[in-house]
């Protein structure tokens, strides 16, 4: 953890003398030998993985393998015990000020969509905006139906969370993640609370993002989307990543053991 200031002022290699805070053009996401421990369990061994910006990546594996975590660290809810995270080439922030940039530049949706139950969809979405990034409230609503019309929900806008589709809700989710402009967002098995019938609406406004090229880190065993969005899926297995590659290459022709076993049985099922 503590090198990795001094990592980036030294910039290493081909950016010199690049100062750090001018955005590069190089990877959006850097995740450089992470470890990460839960008391004795090794959650997160020597992890490395680079997410270019436009790339969509799926990441897929067995369950306890990391992929929360990993997701988590990129947005510091989980600190990381040793390597570096970089995004937009500077390394995590610790707290403060910086840290909820960072929450900013980092969009993250779960399983469960965190709405404020209390709260309209509308004021779920501008809340950030406007506390966070210190919108006005007009040009926050305003920004805030257009995200809703793209999920495909503006007419659920004054409505409170219970009174949405599960679909709905995961789509109101997204919808506030993106109102902060995010340059990266998180999907963490966005689908799996979902009954079938409403996966595919959630699927879709992502794929559309991906198509509009977002950056996305995507934890879903949703191989039909991986295959349609990603450039890239990485498969972990007690928290290595064992596999990396496109996803035609990974679904037909899984190198590991591992990765095999755990298609056979999601392609089965
Ligand atoms: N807060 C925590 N405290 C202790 N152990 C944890 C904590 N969070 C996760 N773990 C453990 O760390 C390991 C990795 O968990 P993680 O949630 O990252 O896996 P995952 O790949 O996302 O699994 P799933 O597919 O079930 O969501 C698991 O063994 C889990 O039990
Ligand atoms: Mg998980």
């Amino acid at each position: 953890m503590t090198d990795s200031k001094g990592e980036l002022t030294k910039g290493g290699g081909l950016e010199d003398d690049v100062p750090s805070d001018v955005p590069a053009g190089g990877p959006l996401v850097e995740v450089r030998d992470v470890n990460k421990h839960f008391g004795e369990l090794h959650v997160l061994r020597d992890v490395n993985l680079t997410v270019e910006r436009g790339e969509v990546v799926v990441v897929i594996g067995p369950s306890g393998s990391g992929k929360s975590t990993l997701c988590r660290s990129i947005n510091r809810l989980e600190p990381i015990d040793s390597g570096s995270i970089l995004v937009d080439g500077k390394p995590l922030p610790q707290e403060g000020r910086e840290l909820a940039r960072l929450r900013a530049d980092v969009g993250m949706v779960f399983q469960s969509f965190n709405l404020f139950a209390h709260k309209t969809i509308l004021e779920n979405v501008t809340l950030g905006p406007v506390k966070v990034r210190r919108e006005r409230k007009e040009e926050a609503e305003k920004y805030a139906l257009e995200l809703l019309d793209r999920v495909g929900i503006a007419n659920q806008a004054q409505k409170y969370p219970a009174q949405l589709s599960g679909g709905q809700q995961q789509r109101a989710a997204i919808a506030r993640s993106l109102a902060m402009r995010p340059k990266v967002m998180l999907f963490d098995e966005p689908t799996s609370a979902l009954d079938p019938e409403m996966i595919n609406e959630v699927l879709d406004v992502m794929t559309g993002l991906a198509r509009d090229g977002m950056t996305m880190i995507v934890v879903t065993h949703e191989m039909g989307f991986a295959r349609r969005a990603a450039q890239k899926v990485v498969f972990m297995a007690d928290g290595q990543i064992v596999e990396s590659n496109t996803p035609e290459e990974f679904f037909t022709n899984p190198e590991s053991d591992r990765a095999k076993d755990f298609l056979s049985k999601i392609i089965t099922h």
